[in-house]
């Protein structure tokens, strides 16, 4: 079992698509074990994006990530982390798959709806910036035995 780290992005708010991307990690047997509406300062997102602060275009992703309120979430489930991001597609909404969120819904670039961890180290790192343990409510829905073997 792994745990992912998502943020519904100010567009994702703003567009009204909370529901409908949810709803995907709901439906592919996701569990979704802490959530949080919020507005994110420009601190915080210098310490999101610590890896991308010194790029040409930090700037502009700044005043998109912190224009608006985004919904932060841990996803729980097993191989969470690569599994989100291939729901997620490729960065740009242009050239990502349709079928994945950021291919069905986003046209662009920086506009791209949701974030998600890119790997175990990017999750830890991300859950513990946005939620403290005692933020975290795991939980076994009724549904699990019919939604893989017992051995998976
Ligand atoms: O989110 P992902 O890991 O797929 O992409 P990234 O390369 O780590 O970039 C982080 C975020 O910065 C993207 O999701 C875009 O929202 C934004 N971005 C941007 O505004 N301009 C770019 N040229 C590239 C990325
Ligand atoms: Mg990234």
């Amino acid at each position: 079992m792994e745990r992912t780290f998502i943020l519904l992005k100010p567009d994702c708010v703003q567009r009204r698509l909370m529901g409908q991307v949810l709803t995907r990690f709901e439906s592919k047997g996701l569990n979704v074990v802490a959530m949080k509406m919020l507005r994110i300062t420009p601190d915080l997102a210098k310490q999101h994006y610590a890896e991308h602060v010194e790029k040409g275009w930090y700037p502009t992703l700044e005043g998109f990530i912190t224009g608006g309120p985004v919904v932060a979430a841990v996803i729980e489930g097993l191989e969470a982390i690569r599994v989100v991001r291939e729901m997620l597609g490729a960065t740009n909404g242009l050239q990502a798959a349709p079928g994945t969120i950021r291919g069905d819904f986003s046209s662009s670039r920086q506009m791209n709806l949701v974030h998600g961890s890119d790997g175990p180290e990017a999750a830890a790192r991300e859950i513990s910036l946005y939620f403290g343990d005692d933020e975290i409510c795991p939980y076994v829905p009724t549904i699990t035995p019919w939604m893989r073997a017992a051995d998976e």
